[in-house]
């Protein structure tokens, strides 16, 4: 299975989330390929509406790792469900950053989607100083070593994305995007035994995406700013087509 996120961000209000939608329902992907779009909160339900009875599928972009409670503007696991939500991004570096998201929260939040029935996807990667100071290897490492510490399931998705390649239009090589989806494929197959898909995220667009898409090891995308643009959605999705 290969994997086409679309995470939207705060980028696009109603209208712009539905036509989104109305896109990527249409899309033709080929076998074996599976759309995720992940709108904000608000949007899910209207996206949902357009997306459902079809291939595409929803996501969220977080969800609270409570059940339920006094946690005024958290999102939980069942409230997500509801709404027919299948995936969870958790961990997004923009939650790490602006957020304060820890890995021990990411941890918590993976354990919550598993036994709420949604499918995580973690997300991991490491700033440009620590790409600088050779600490790739460690940062990602200790990331996906915390966010399934006690957990055993069958199936794992994590996506690597790169800090510096988020949204600057400095994507990774698909040589050095390979080589980290082979270290976090091979922890993952040490400490968790799981089946793991990795996919990487950080500038994808219409240009380098049959790259990314077609190297080993990578097992999807992961997008933001141009699959919230309709020329760019429908360019991105046109690849998944064969
Ligand atoms: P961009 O595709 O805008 O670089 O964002 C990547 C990302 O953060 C997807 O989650």
């Amino acid at each position: 299975m290969k994997y086409f996120i679309a995470n939207w961000k705060m980028y696009v209000g109603r209208a712009d989330a539905v036509m989104l939608a109305e896109i990527a329902r249409a899309a033709k992907t080929a076998e074996g390929v599976q759309t995720i779009v992940c709108p904000s909160f608000v949007h899910i339900d209207a996206v949902g509406r357009v997306v459902s009875g079809s291939a595409v599928v929803l996501g969220a972009q977080d969800a609270y790792f409570e059940s339920s409670g006094a946690f005024t503007s958290a999102v939980g696991i069942k409230e997500l469900k509801e709404l027919g939500v299948s995936h969870v991004l958790v961990g997004h570096s923009e939650r790490r950053r602006y957020f304060g998201e820890t890995d021990e929260a990411v941890n918590k939040k993976v354990k919550a989607a598993y036994a709420g029935g949604l499918q995580p996807v973690v997300c991991v990667g490491e700033t440009e100083q620590e790409r600088t100071a050779g600490q790739t290897e460690s940062r990602v490492s200790a990331q996906v070593r915390t966010a399934f510490q006690g957990v055993s399931v069958k199936k794992v998705i994590i996506a690597y994305e790169p800090i510096w390649a988020i949204g600057t239009g400095k994507a990774s090589s698909s040589a050095d995007a390979r080589a980290v989806h082979q270290l976090i494929k091979q922890i993952v197959k040490e400490t968790n035994g799981s089946q793991c898909s990795v996919l990487y995220g950080g500038s994808v667009t219409p240009d380098n995406m049959h790259e990314f898409w077609n190297t080993t090891d990578i097992d999807g995308v992961l997008v933001g700013g141009a699959s919230a643009r309709k020329e760019t959605l429908s360019s991105l999705l046109a690849l998944l087509s064969f």
